[in-house]
C-alpha cells in the first residue's frame, strides 16, 4: 500500500509535504475565497479537511468546475501540501491544489439513479437499517465497525497471552449443544417434492446421512480439545432459531467460548471478569475517538461507566440470594411484570433490577436451579442447583453464560436421561468422562452484546454489519 490512510496523514507532523488523500466527501463548504472539502476514508473517526484557496483570484476553470459539481458521498483524490490547520479540533489540513473526481454520488435524482441517500443530516437508525450496505459511511456505523474490529483482535490477544489455543469448531453439526431445540436444520432434501409426495423425510438419504443443523454453540467440541490442550477458545458464528424479536437477540451471532481443563467455577468467574476488563480497557485506550462519539451522541456517560467497571471488583451472588433480593424489592413496592419465584428463569427486568438497582454494576449470579440450565452443568451437592454462572450488566442483562461442567460419567448420563435426551447421541461427549476426566469449566460471550455494552448502542441489529433475525435476511 503506497498511499497513506487519513488516520496516518492526521498523525504526520505538519511540515508542508506533498500528500495524496483518497476517500469519500462528507461535506463541502464554499466561502468566497476558500472551499473546504472534508474527506473521510473510514480509517479514523475524523476525516481530513482539504482547503482550496482562491487567494482572491480563481483556481482555474477546470478545478472550479470539478469543485462546484462535488457532492456528499463522491469518491475523490485530492493532492496538496500538509500544513498546520488554523481551525480548532484538527492539527493539520491539506492545502489542496489538485482534485480528481473518481466516482460521483448525485445529490439529486439523475438519469434514473436516485439521489445518494446519505445527505448531510441525521438519519434514524431504522432508516439506516434499510440501507445497511451504505450505513458504514455514517459516523455511527463507521465507529461501530472500528470498535468491533479492534475488540475482535483484543479477544485473540487476551486468550493468546494466557495460553489459550484458538480452535475452530464445526458450523454444521448433528448435536444440540444447549439441548434447547432452537436449531436451524440443514438439508439438501427436495422439500417441494417431499411435500407433494406426502411422505415422511428419510434423513438417511440426506446429505450427511442424518438430521443436521447449524450449531448453537461450539462448547461440546471445545471441551474435547480442552481435554487435550488444556486451554482453548473458539470465536465463530452461532445460530439460534429462537423466535425472540428483541433488541438483544440475533438469529446469527458471533460467540467467544473459552474452555479450560483443571478449572473450577471460581477460576471461570475470575477469567470472565479479567476478560471483560481487558476488553473495556482496550476500548478506552485504543478506540477513544469512537468512544467519545458514543458518549456524546449515543449513551451519555458510557466512558465513565467503562472506567468504573474496570476499577471495581465484580459482585458475586447466588441465584437463591438474588431471589431474596427480588422478593425484598417486591415487598418494598417494586412492580415486576413477571413475578419472580425460586425456580423461575431470571427475566430481563429482574436482571436489570439486580444490576442497575441492587449492585449498580456487573454482577455474577451462580448456582441456578438445574431445571432452567443445560444438561452438561455440574450438579451441586444439594442435587437441586448447578455450578452455573451468568454475568449480568446494567442496560443489557446477560452478557456471559457459563459453568463448571459435569465431569462424572454416571451423573452426566443420569442427567441426560432425566432431561429426556438419549445418551447414545452424546457418546463421544461422554467419552471425555470415560477417559482421563478432569474438572473443567468455560463460558460463552456474545460478541454483539459485548459491542453493545461498549458502544451503548441500544439495538443489537446495529452492532453487526448485516443482522439476521426473524423475518430478516436482507443483503
Ligand atoms: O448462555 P448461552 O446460551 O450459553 C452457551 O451457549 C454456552 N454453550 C456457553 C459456554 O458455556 N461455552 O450463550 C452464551 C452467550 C450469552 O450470554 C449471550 O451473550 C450470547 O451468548 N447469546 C446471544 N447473543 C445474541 N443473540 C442471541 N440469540 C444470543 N443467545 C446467546
Ligand atoms: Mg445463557
Amino acid at each position: 500500500m503506497t498511499n497513506l490512510l487519513v488516520k496516518e496523514l492526521l498523525a504526520l507532523p505538519p511540515e508542508s509535504q506533498d500528500v495524496t488523500v483518497r476517500g469519500w466527501v462528507r461535506t463541502k463548504r464554499d466561502l468566497k475565497n476558500l472551499v473546504f472539502v472534508e474527506v473521510n476514508d473510514g480509517s479514523a473517526f475524523d476525516g481530513i479537511q482539504c482547503t482550496f484557496d482562491r487567494g482572491g483570484g480563481s483556481l482555474g476553470a477546470a478545478l472550479e468546475t470539478s469543485l462546484s459539481a462535488l457532492s456528499t458521498g463522491a469518491s475523490v483524490e485530492v493532492r496538496g501540501a500538509l500544513v498546520p490547520s488554523p481551525a480548532s479540533g484538527q492539527a493539520v489540513e491539506v492545502a489542496a491544489t489538485v482534485l480528481t473526481l473518481i466516482g460521483d454520488a448525485p445529490a439529486e435524482n439523475t438519469d434514473g439513479i436516485p439521489a445518494y441517500p446519505l445527505q448531510k443530516k441525521r438519519h434514524s437508525l431504522e432508516f439506516l437499517r434499510e440501507i445497511a450496505h451504505l450505513r458504514a459511511r455514517t459516523n455511527t456505523f463507521g465507529a461501530v465497525a472500528r470498535v468491533r474490529s479492534r475488540l475482535g483482535f483484543a479477544v485473540h490477544q487476551f486468550f493468546q497471552e494466557r495460553g489459550f489455543q484458538y480452535l475452530n469448531t464445526p458450523i454444521i453439526t448433528a448435536s444440540d449443544a444447549e439441548g434447547a431445540g432452537a436449531m436451524f436444520q440443514v438439508t439438501t432434501l427436495d422439500l417441494d417434492a417431499l411435500g407433494r409426495s406426502g411422505k415422511v423425510p428419510d434423513y438417511g438419504k440426506d446429505f450427511f446421512g442424518k438430521r443436521s443443523y447449524l450449531t448453537v454453540s461450539g462448547q461440546l467440541e471445545a471441551e474435547t480439545y480442552a481435554a487435550a490442550l488444556s486451554r482453548v477458545y473458539t470465536f465463530g458464528p452461532t445460530f439460534r432459531a429462537e423466535n425472540s424479536n428483541t433488541t438483544r437477540h440475533l438469529a446469527e451471532f458471533w460467540m467467544i467460548e473459552p474452555e479450560a481443563a483443571f478449572a473450577e467455577l471460581e477460576d471461570n468467574m475470575a477469567l470472565a471478569e479479567d476478560f471483560l476488563k481487558y476488553i473495556f480497557k482496550t476500548a478506552l485506550s485504543d478506540c477513544s475517538a469512537d468512544l467519545a462519539f458514543f458518549d456524546a451522541h449515543v449513551e451519555k456517560g458510557i466512558i465513565d461507566t467503562l472506567r468504573s467497571v474496570v476499577d471495581l471488583p465484580f459482585v458475586h451472588m447466588s441465584y437463591t440470594d438474588a431471589m431474596t433480593e427480588l422478593e425484598r424489592a417486591i415487598k418494598a413496592g417494586t412492580a415486576f411484570e413477571f413475578k419472580p419465584y425460586w425456580g423461575c428463569d431470571l427475566q430481563s427486568e429482574h436482571e436489570k433490577y439486580l444490576t442497575e438497582k441492587v449492585v449498580k454494576g456487573p454482577l455474577i449470579v451462580t448456582d441456578y436451579p438445574k431445571e432452567i440450565k443445560a444438561f452438561y452443568m455440574k450438579m451441586n451437592d444439594d442435587n437441586k442447583t448447578v455450578r452455573a454462572m451468568d454475568v449480568l450488566v446494567p442496560r443489557l442483562g446477560e452478557i456471559i453464560g457459563g459453568s463448571q461442567r459435569e465431569d462424572s460419567l454416571a451423573r452426566l448420563e443420569a442427567r441426560i436421561r432425566e432431561m429426556g435426551m438419549n445418551p447414545a447421541d452424546y457418546g463421544w461427549y461422554l467419552d471425555l468422562r470415560r477417559y482421563g476426566t478432569v474438572p473443567h469449566s468455560g463460558f460463552g460471550v456474545g460478541f454483539e452484546r459485548l459491542i453493545q455494552y461498549v458502544t451503548g448502542m441500544a439495538n443489537i441489529r446495529d452492532v453487526i454489519p448485516y443482522p439476521r433475525a426473524v423475518g430478516q435476511a436482507e443483503f
